[in-house]
C-alpha cells in the first residue's frame, strides 16, 4: 500500500512491537505523508524496522532520534539510519551547528527548535530563536515546533525561510488542535497516541486527514 502526497498527516509509530507497527502502518498508511520512528519502536524491534515499514507501506519514513551528540557520533549513527531506509533524521539544534551538519551531509535533516511538552518552557523556547537562526542559515528540510502552542509556531513562521518546513507533534494526546496548528503555519502535523493508541487507527487517522484537508 503507499500513501498520500496530499496527506499533511505523519504517524508516530511509539509502538515496541514489530507487528503492531507494521498492522497499524499498512491499515493508516492510505492517509499518511509520511512514518515517524521513534526510540521505543527502533529499541522493540531493530532498526530493520525501517526498511520493513518502507517496503510495507512505501512511505517516508522519519527518524526521530533527537539526535544530541558530537559531530563525529551524530554522523556514526546517522549514516546507519540512513543506510537503513530513513528518509529524514531528526537532531537537536542546541549541540551546535558542527553537530547538525554532520547529520545534513549525510541526508535530509530536521531541526528540533520548541519542543511540545510544558518542560520545553524551561530551555528550549527561550533559545528558539537562535535555534530558527541555526535553521535559516543551515537550511534544513524542516523544523520542529510545538503543536500544543499555534501561537509560537506562528512566530517560528514569521521568522523562519519560507523553504524549510514546519512538523508539529503535540496534537490529540498533548492537546494541540491539527486545524489551529496548520491554519498558523505548520505544513505537518505529527500525531502518535490519538491514532496508534485508538480503537481503530485507520479510522482515527482518516478522521485527521479530514480535518487537515478542511484548512
Ligand atoms: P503523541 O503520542 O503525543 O506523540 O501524539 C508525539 C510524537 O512526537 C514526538 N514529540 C516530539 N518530537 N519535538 C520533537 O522532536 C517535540 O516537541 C515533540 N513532542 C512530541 C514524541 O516523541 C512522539 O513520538
Amino acid at each position: 500500500m503507499s500513501g498520500n502526497n496530499e496527506s499533511r498527516l505523519i504517524l508516530a509509530l511509539d509502538v515496541y512491537e514489530r507487528e503492531r507497527a507494521l498492522k497499524i502502518a499498512e491499515q493508516t498508511a492510505e492517509y499518511l505523508w509520511a512514518i515517524k520512528v521513534n526510540w521505543p519502536l527502533i529499541i522493540g524491534s531493530g532498526l530493520g524496522i525501517v526498511t520493513e515499514l518502507k517496503d510495507a507501506t512505501g512511505l517516508p519514513i522519519i527518524a526521530d532520534l533527537k539526535l544530541a551528540d558530537i559531530p563525529n557520533t551524530n554522523r556514526l549513527i546517522a549514516s546507519r539510519v540512513f543506510e537503513a531506509g530513513a528518509d529524514y533524521i531528526i537532531a537537536h539544534g542546541f549541540v551546535g551547528s558542527d553537530s547538525v551538519r554532520a547529520v545534513m551531509e549525510l541526508g535530509k535533516t530536521i531541526i528540533v527548535v520548541e519542543m511540545s511538552h510544558p518542560g520545553a518552557k524551561e530551555f528550549i523556547q527561550p533559545a528558539a530563536d537562535k535555534l530558527v537562526e541555526l535553521a535559516n542559515r543551515l537550511e534544513p528540510f524542516g523544523v520542529i515546533a510545538p503543536a500544543t502552542r499555534p501561537e509560537r509556531v506562528a512566530y517560528i513562521r514569521s521568522r523562519l525561510n519560507s523553504e524549510v518546513k514546519i512538523l508539529t507533534p503535540g496534537v490529540g494526546a498533548q492537546g494541540g488542535k491539527a486545524g489551529e496548528v496548520l491554519k498558523a503555519g505548520a505544513d505537518y502535523i505529527i500525531v502518535g497516541r490519538s491514532i496508534y493508541a485508538s480503537e481503530n487507527p485507520r479510522e482515527s487517522a482518516r478522521r485527521l486527514y479530514e480535518e487537515t484537508m478542511e484548512v
